[in-house]
């Protein structure tokens, strides 16, 4: 991947600390989506370097969404929705993980992946993994193939690479 990929990501990104609670350093990507002609650059070089290598790309609620979406268009591809628990009507299959003090759940509409479609999941922030491999999960059991998993940025130390299946290439345009 080009790295004026990362450099944009850079460029167009805040930190705040103490959000959403105290001692945590967030990273905010607002500002890539409301960069305009840098945004629409940004898609237009992701499209380049994806295109013919995947047949679909699935956005992780809620900001893998405004990054599926307009890839997606550019390259001509389905776009596949994997949402929190309770947001999809059925069928679902659903996935539940661990959080640091709670579960959650991400669930997928099987119907929106065909087989052995090859699926390009799309992410803002790799953290603890376990929404990545949720998503990946969800993708396979509906019968696709997760062929990538892309973020914009890993925070590399909350180790979420090393809980992801070796089978499923991790790419990170920013590591933190
Ligand atoms: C954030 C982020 C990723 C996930 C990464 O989403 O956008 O989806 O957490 O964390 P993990 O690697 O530890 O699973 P969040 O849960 O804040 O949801 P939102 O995008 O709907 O605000
Ligand atoms: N930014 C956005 N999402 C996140 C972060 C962050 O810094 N950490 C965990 N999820």
């Amino acid at each position: 991947l080009p790295s004026e990929l990362g450099e944009l990501v850079t460029s167009h990104m805040r930190e705040i600390p103490d959000f959403p609670t105290l001692g945590v350093l967030f990273r905010d990507i607002s500002p890539l989506f409301a960069a305009g002609e840098d945004f629409a650059r940004f898609i237009r070089m992701l499209a380049a370097h994806y295109r013919g290598r995947i047949d679909a790309i699935a956005g992780l609620e809620s900001r893998g969404f405004p990054l599926a979406a307009p890839l997606a268009v550019e390259l001509g591809l389905p776009m596949i929705m994997i949402r929190k628990a309770g947001k999809l009507p059925g069928p679902v299959l659903r996935e539940d993980y661990e959080l640091e003090y709670a579960t959650a759940s991400m669930e997928i509409q099987p119907f929106t992946v065909a087989e052995d479609q090859r699926v390009l999941i799309v992410d803002d922030v790799l953290a603890t993994g376990g929404t990545a491999n949720a998503s990946i999960n969800l993708i396979e059991r509906s019968g696709g193939i997760a062929q990538e998993f892309l973020v914009l940025m890993e925070l590399t130390d909350l180790g979420g690479r090393a809980r992801l299946p070796e089978r499923v290439a991790c790419q990170a345009l920013l590591t933190l």
